[in-house]
């Protein structure tokens, strides 16, 4: 096993890579699906995709405490160090670019959304993640995201590993999402960003039979706190 991810609820991600430990999107403290806490986190490196609150979430106390390094978008990155962390602690990139990590080349990938910051601050491009494991899995989280053609090139890259969000509203819906399964056509597909509010209940066993019957891709259904290991 090369990579580990346990999905913490809505679009937060724990992620163990060869001992190395990230958060992706950490959302915890007044996040109804999510059970761990903010305090108890243990990272090393975390990713924001974009500047909502329900994503960039305890990312500036979870770094403080932790030492963690982030890393984000340009804007999103100058806004935390506005906002006191420390400049050693970041690391910035912008979409299409990748950068070598112990845990891995992670690319930020685009996707359709806005990523203003919770004060209104400009937060960039949202950003999706594409991340190459060091012994070559590929796992794409979308992010928060409408349905794009471009998934195609994404998933030209061979993709392992998927999590899209299919809570309808605020990024793709189950159809849309079946669509992007099919343009993007990774080994197995994990469904997020549903059923955290009323407004994007979801019923995912339904959206995975629909998934197996017309793609060749695994839907795995997992709840809050589970993970899938590749
Ligand atoms: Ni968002
Ligand atoms: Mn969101």
């Amino acid at each position: 096993m090369s990579i580990q991810v346990t999905w913490l609820g809505h679009a937060t991600f724990s992620l163990k890579v060869d001992g190395h430990k990230i958060l992706i999107d950490p959302f915890i403290t007044g996040n109804p699906a999510v059970k761990a806490t903010a305090e108890a986190a243990e990272v090393d490196f975390i990713v924001v995709t974009h500047g909502h609150s329900d994503h960039v979430g305890d990312t500036l106390a979870i770094a403080k405490r932790t030492g963690a390094t982030v890393i984000s978008n340009f804007e999103i990155i100058n806004w935390l160090t506005r906002q006191g962390l420390s400049e050693e602690q970041t690391h910035p990139q912008h979409i299409g670019g990748g950068f070598t990590y112990p845990f891995g080349y992670l690319k930020l990938t685009i996707a359709h959304h806005g990523s203003a910051l919770p004060d209104g601050s400009y937060g960039g491009n949202p950003a999706g993640i594409l991340l190459t494991t060091p012994d070559g899995k590929k796992v794409y989280f979308a992010g928060d995201t409408g349905l794009f053609y471009d998934m195609k090139l994404i998933g030209e890259e061979g993709i392992d590993l998927a999590f899209l969000p299919i809570g309808d509203n605020f990024t793709m819906g189950p159809d849309d999402a079946l669509r992007a399964v099919k343009l993007i056509a990774p080994q197995v597909v994990v469904p997020v960003h549903y059923d955290t509010w009323d407004i994007i209940t979801q019923d995912p066993h339904a959206w995975a039979r629909r998934v197996e019957q017309e793609t060749d891709t695994t839907c795995a259904v997992i709840s809050p706190g589970e993970s899938y290991a590749l």
